[in-house]
């Protein structure tokens, strides 16, 4: 089951507009490396949580043909949490254990070897954790050797630095846990309170530490530490044309269609496809998303959604993330002034 419902308030003014876990990062959305994470893990019955963003997740993911998975989608009325979104998956999980993946999570090696160990083990629950600086971001689970003793969800004071990772594995009895849960004090059902509800019961929760990278691409600057963590594996391709004017520096992916005239690309960096670099830089850790014109510009460390256009920007854009259709230029129209058209929650640094 992948959880794909839910706000994404921290994106804004993206996500008013768009599902959270179809921004691209490195040019896929985000959701689809969970898809590929459960494919690899022999998982080919795939549940989808879907919200508001039904019709998106829908447009995006069709039936799981092109992942060779069935997908089934499972509306949620509201993000009531993700106990809440277990609840409404009963009928699809029906007796069968599972992995519960969150949409806007993105982790490195994939599930796996631990899907593995879950089929291995006799346990009611197999959690991830990872170690991580800021744990009161997260779930936050308590050990006794490698057994999870405690969970608490967004702790003000930590009772250690291992936080849940957005992947679990179960047996049917975390429906009858998230069914004897109340909500918390955000007015969610916390899978955090139903594993706890395991574990009083005597039920046997496993933890297992990754080691490798993973994030959960909620803010900004997670999701730009994504498309940097995935581009530095990109393998150079030009699938569109680049002339004899502009260069071409490190790994970049050049998609097809793409052309990039009088430029310089630094990699590691993705061009999309149809999209247009003219006169302009890219720097490395940028991620152009397809039917982008990118004129007169520099720009890095930065994700451009689909069939924007920037041009004659005088200074370097960085640390951004521009939506869908988004203009921004330069007017020599007089009064010399700054002409704004910004989505509510837009932010905007000038020099
Ligand atoms: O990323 C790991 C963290 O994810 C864990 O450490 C926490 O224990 C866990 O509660 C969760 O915390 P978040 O507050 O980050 O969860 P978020 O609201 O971002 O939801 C995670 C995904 O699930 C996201 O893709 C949206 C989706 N979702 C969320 C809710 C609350 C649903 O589909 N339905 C929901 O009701």
């Amino acid at each position: 089951m992948i959880l794909s419902g839910g706000e994404g308030t921290r994106l804004r003014p993206i996500t008013h507009t768009s599902a959270k876990q179809l921004v691209p990062v490195a040019n896929k959305p985000i959701l689809f490396y969970g898809l590929e994470a459960l494919r690899e893990a022999g998982i080919r019955d795939i549940g989808i949580i879907v919200g508001d963003t039904e019709a998106e997740i829908r447009a995006a993911v069709g039936d799981g043909s092109d992942w060779g998975v069935e997908v089934t989608y499972i509306r949620q009325e509201a993000p009531l949490g993700l106990a809440h979104a277990v609840l409404t998956a009963e009928p699809f999980l029906a007796d069968s254990p599972f992995v519960m993946y969150l949409g806007d999570n993105l982790i490195k090696e994939g599930v796996a070897s631990f899907v593995d160990e879950f089929r291995r083990k006799d346990v009611e629950a197999l959690i991830l954790l990872a170690r991580v600086e800021e744990p009161q971001r997260f779930g936050v689970a308590e050990l006794d050797g490698n057994r999870i003793v405690r969970l608490v969800e967004k702790p003000k004071v930590p009772p250690s630095d291992l936080a849940l990772v957005g992947a679990y594995m179960f047996r049917p009895s975390i429906i009858e846990a998230s069914r004897a849960i109340k909500p918390s004090w955000r007015d969610e059902l916390e899978i955090t309170d139903a594993i706890q509800h395991l574990i009083d019961e005597g039920k046997q929760v496993e933890a297992h530490i990754i080691n490798g990278w993973w994030k959960d691409t909620g803010r900004l600057e997670d999701l730009l530490e994504a498309n940097r963590m995935i581009l530095e594996g990109v393998v150079s391709r030009c699938d569109g044309s680049v002339d004899e004017e502009s260069r071409v520096d490190g790994r970049v992916v050049i998609e097809e269609g793409a052309e990039v005239v009088r430029s310089v690309l630094r990699g590691p960096a993705i061009v999309g496809r149809g999209s247009k670099v003219v006169d302009s830089f890219i720097g490395p850790f940028t991620s152009i998303y397809y039917g982008v014109t990118l004129e007169r510009s520099e720009i890095e460390h930065s994700i451009v959604l689909e069939n924007s256009h920037i041009s004659d920007i005088p200074g370097r854009i960085e640390d951004s993330l521009i939506g869908k259709n988004v203009e921004i230029a330069r007017s020599m129209a007089r009064p010399s002034t700054f002409r704004f058209v910004l989505g509510d929650n837009s932010r905007v640094g000038l020099v």
